[in-house]
């Protein structure tokens, strides 16, 4: 029997929405008060959809704490606490929710295929709220 899953995680981090393709007046007309040169902080939450079977003997169709691990080393600890801005995928990118998915998406399908723990669990979509309003799903 397969079944879906969700897990989800969430992370404290600053962003500003510039664009270096753009000046600072285009960025003001465009992102108003979220191109502000200090930033701002959002509470970022992101959920995992997964798919697989579940184990006879477990009942289980992840292994949650490797799951979790994994998400700490590969996507929590590098974003969490940080202005986005800073980090190397948004220096040229805006930090966006879309780009911040895709680069999460990125992230989790690299890493996905060195965790033996995970076994038969595929990733099946990447959800991430900004804020309650401000949603943004990839599949994987
Ligand atoms: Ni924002």
């Amino acid at each position: 029997m397969t079944v879906h899953l969700g897990r989800r995680y969430g992370f404290p981090a600053a962003h500003r929405l510039y664009s270096h393709l753009l000046d600072e007046e285009q960025n003001r007309a465009l992102f108003g008060k979220c191109a502000n040169p200090y930033g701002h902080g959002h509470n970022y939450e992101f959920e995992l959809d997964l798919r697989g079977p579940v184990d006879p003997v477990t009942g289980r169709a992840a292994d949650l704490p490797a799951l979790d691990a994994m998400v700490e080393r590969e996507i929590l600890s590098v974003f969490r606490h940080t202005n986005l801005n800073d980090l190397p995928p948004f220096r040229e990118t805006v930090p966006t929710t879309e780009n911040l998915a895709v680069e999460v998406l990125k992230l989790l399908k690299k890493a996905w295929p060195a965790e033996p723990a995970l076994g038969q669990v595929v990733l099946e979509k990447v959800r991430i709220w900004e804020t309650e309003r401000n949603i943004c799903e990839l599949s994987a």
